[in-house]
């Protein structure tokens, strides 16, 4: 495997976190200087140009976003445009953001400010999961120590920008990472989402034009702003620029988080960061992108995890999650906690999910009970999933589809064979 660039986690683990002395002897805050001496539609073309995608999940174009937003009217008279970044962090598998909250803060709140600047917000809020205490201290010292040093706030380094920044601890909802919920809780409202459109980049908090981005998108700026979008361009795939930090769970020798270039191999992934599988049992699948995800089986070793690769092939990058399965798991075992987590976390604004969360796990259930699937019951399973996505309100009823399907497809086999344990 070739060596993998280092962008998001360029300093975690060599720096200490808690001394922005360190961040800035790391060349820290030098993005920022130059960004405030070029004029912002010039970072939003740059960033366009690298191609930068979220890494919240969507994959969206992260100069797009920012394009829309600095360029969207308010519709109320009194106009400010806000930056939002979401750190809620929740989807199973996931535990990249932290990583860099609680080993380098800086490097992702240097990329917000830049990103602030360059679609002219005033006011900055940071959704922090709950749980995540540690992460939640760590932010809110680094935004003390910048702001102590004019690089946040009134005036910052004298270009006449002003920028405030807060964190907002998160309740422990899993909707509220969708972006339009995560703005009804900001405002303190229940966290039920909202219709789409109206874009965040339209009409987000408090009715005004909004740009949200997830923290791993947002360590991304600095490296760009500094190095250029050719340069940011040349790593990864054409689709897919840059890097990625996958995390690892489940059935390996070492789980854990890995950065590597967009495009690297699952096989390699697995097998040469996280160790391959434990006990020298064999792989026998993987659930790429968490709960919200896709399993993929042993066909899949030698795909490239980009954006675009795994879509040709109907599966998700989604938060770069990778739960790895070893032969004596159960697909269905795995299903069934799924559908349990998409039942709790349903909010009930609408009857389809509501409901229909309830009726797959029960589905499921009974196929599980009579110890194996009938092929009739699986293509139940299926369509209720797919009514389901077709007719709930947000995207949450739109996921258990995706396991559901991705499992019918490639192991129908042991799904109708299973011997639950
Ligand atoms: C149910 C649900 C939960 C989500 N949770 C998160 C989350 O915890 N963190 C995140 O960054 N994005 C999450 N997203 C995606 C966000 O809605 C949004 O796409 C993302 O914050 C945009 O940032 P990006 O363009 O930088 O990826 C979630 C989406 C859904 C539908
Ligand atoms: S799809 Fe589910 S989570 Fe989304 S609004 Fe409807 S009930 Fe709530």
């Amino acid at each position: 495997m070739t060596q993998a660039h280092r962008i998001s986690l360029k300093n975690a683990g060599n720096i200490n976190p808690a001394k922005i002395e360190d961040y800035i002897a790391a060349d820290g805050y030098q993005a920022l200087k130059k960004a405030l001496q070029m004029p912002a539609e010039k970072i939003v073309y740059e960033l366009t140009q690298s191609g930068l995608r979220g890494r919240g999940g969507a994959g969206f174009s992260t100069g797009l976003k920012k394009k829309f937003t600095s360029e969207a009217s308010c519709v109320l008279l009194e106009c400010m445009r806000y930056i939002v970044c979401n750190a809620d962090e929740g989807e199973p598998g996931t535990f990249k953001d932290r990583i860099i909250m609680e080993g380098d803060p800086h490097l992702y709140i240097e990329g917000m400010i830049i990103a602030a600047y360059a679609v002219g917000a005033e006011k900055g809020y940071i959704y922090i999961r709950g749980e995540y205490r540690q992460s939640i201290d760590m932010t809110r010292k680094a935004l003390e120590q910048a702001a102590a040093r004019g690089l946040l706030g009134d005036n910052i380094l004298g270009s006449g920008y002003s920028l405030d920044i807060e964190v907002k601890p998160g309740g422990g909802s899993y909707l509220c990472g969708e972006e339009l919920t995560l703005l009804e809780s900001i405002e303190g409202n229940r966290g039920y989402p909202r219709i789409k459109p109206p874009f965040p980049a339209q009409k987000g908090l408090f009715g005004m034009p909004t740009l949200i981005n997830n923290v791993e998108t947002l360590s991304h700026i600095p490296a760009i702003i500094l190095n250029g979008a050719d340069w940011y361009k040349r790593i990864g795939t054409d689709q897919s620029p840059g890097t990625k930090i996958f995390t690892i769970s489940g059935d390996v020798s070492h789980p854990g988080y890995f950065e590597a270039d967009m495009g690297v191999t699952l096989k390699e992934l697995i097998y040469d960061l996280a160790g391959g599988i434990k006990d020298r049992k064999k792989f026998k699948a993987a659930l790429l992108g968490g709960a919200a995800g896709t399993f993929v089986p042993e066909s899949f070793l030698d795909v490239n995890m980009a954006f675009e690769s795994l879509q040709e092939k109907d599966a998700v990058l989604g938060s770069g999650a990778i739960i790895v399965m070893a032969e004596d798991k159960s697909i269905l075992d795995m299903l069934q906690s799924i559908l349990r987590f998409f039942e709790h976390e349903s909010c009930g604004k609408c009857v389809p999910c509501r409901t229909g969360t309830r009726q797959l796990r029960i589905l499921l259930e009974k196929i599980v009970t009579n110890g194996r699937a009938k092929s009739s019951n699986l293509d139940a399973l299926l369509q209720q999933s797919e009514i389901m996505a077709k007719t709930s309100l947000c995207p949450l009823g739109q996921s258990p589809v995706l396991s559901i399907k991705s499992a019918v497809r490639h192991f129908r086999e042991e799904l109708q064979q299973s011997k639950n344990s």
